[in-house]
């Protein structure tokens, strides 16, 4: 499909990055164009162009705001020590993105035409891209702008992209994070939209956020809605143990979200012989296993949060401490592991890093 946006070629970049606030935080900053394009029932997908950030104007009654018919995706850009600029698996990010269209309801965007789109932009704001270790977090945004209040899929989408320079998406860097089990509210449900990236997902989980903050702990783990006893992932990331030594996370059974940075820890795992299993994880058998040693790490995995130890657990009224509250050695393994190939400092055997 001809959209008018120019193809990033394929030729490596050399652009300073520019100054950028030292502490640069998760998403405060925002790159100065953004790409947009929109779709309508007669045209398709039209008007693509890249565009001063700004923002956008929308209809009062537009579908998005009342009804939450919104999607989205996120991954990274990073420089390279030589200067050159690469992305992370994006073409994973917009075969998801046209599997969360599907669940909405929202017309699908050609791979293609995704993957031109956001290279185009990247390449236009290279200089917003930061020295490592911090990156440019990409943020491709659907949703439905008809302005009409029947519930019902909207007949006009607004697609577009902003790019947010960003350090750790935790404050302290790669440090264990605390983790409260949620024992009663949960995130998604059988036959729900939680293996869609969409924003009423996250919307739903404040709430046992907050109260997990007030108890002093950063993230929520969500348990499974039916029997609450089975993991599914943490609020903004997937989640993984070491049990005897092998590396086990939740299957994708349709209500967490199938993570790209998980789909390569896995891969990763399963070649070096790690494990990089598949295993529906019970709450009182992972406590069990962190009480008599057989669970020795528990980490999350995510763009934005990389892999992110959890050096806590908090589940019916009691704390269990994971690895004395110290990074493991498979989690900083694999941390370094994920971020070389990011960073072009290992060999990309996997095809991986797109440049741009
Ligand atoms: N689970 C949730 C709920 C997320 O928001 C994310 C982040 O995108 C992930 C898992 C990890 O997915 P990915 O590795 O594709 O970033
Ligand atoms: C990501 O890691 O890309 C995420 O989407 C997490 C985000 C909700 C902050």
């Amino acid at each position: 499909m001809e959209i008018g946006v120019r193809t990033a070629p394929e030729k490596p970049v050399d652009t300073a990055p520019r100054k950028l606030p030292a502490l640069l935080g998760f998403g405060k900053y925002f790159a100065d164009k953004m790409f947009r394009m929109r779709w309508t029932e007669e045209l398709g997908w039209h008007e693509a162009e890249i565009v001063p950030y700004g923002p956008l104007q929308l209809d009062p009654a537009a579908k998005v705001l009342h009804y939450g018919q919104e999607i989205f995706e996120g991954h990274k850009a990073y420089r390279w020590a030589d200067g050159r600029i690469a992305l992370f698996r994006p073409d994973q990010n917009a075969v998801r993105l046209n599997r969360s269209a599907t669940r909405m309801c929202m017309p699908e965007i050609p791979s293609d035409v995704q993957l031109d789109a956001v290279l185009a932009l990247v390449r236009q704001c290279a200089d917003w891209v930061p020295e490592d270790p911090s990156t440019l977090y990409i943020r491709p945004t659907l949703i439905g702008i008809e302005p009409t209040l029947g519930v019902r899929a909207a007949n006009e989408y607004l697609y577009y992209v902003i790019l947010s320079p960003v350090g750790p998406y935790f404050p302290n860097g790669f440090s264990p994070i605390r983790v409260w089990v949620e024992g009663k509210y949960v995130r998604a449900a059988d036959g729900g939209t939680g293996a869609a990236k969409t924003g009423g997902n996250y919307a739903g989980s404040l709430f046992a956020q907050s109260i997990a903050k007030e108890k002093g702990y950063e993230q929520v783990l969500w348990l499974d809605a039916h029997e609450h006893r089975y993991v599914e992932e943490i609020g903004a990331m997937n989640i993984a143990f070491v049990i005897e030594g092998k590396i086990v996370t939740s299957p994708l059974l349709g209500s967490i979200l199938p993570g790209i940075t998980r789909d390569a820890v896995l891969t990763l795992a399963r070649e070096r012989g790690d494990g990089g299993l598949e295993q529906r994880l019970a709450i009182d058998e992972l406590i069990d296993g962190i009480r008599t040693g057989r669970v020795t790490e528990a980490f999350g995995i995510g763009t934005a949060a990389v892999i992110t130890p959890v050096g806590a657990l908090h589940w019916e009224g009691a704390e269990y401490s994971i690895q004395g509250g110290q990074v493991g050695p498979v989690a900083k393994e694999y941390y370094k592991t994920l971020t070389d190939i990011q960073f072009g400092r290992q060999v990309d055997r996997w095809g991986w890093m797109r440049h741009i």
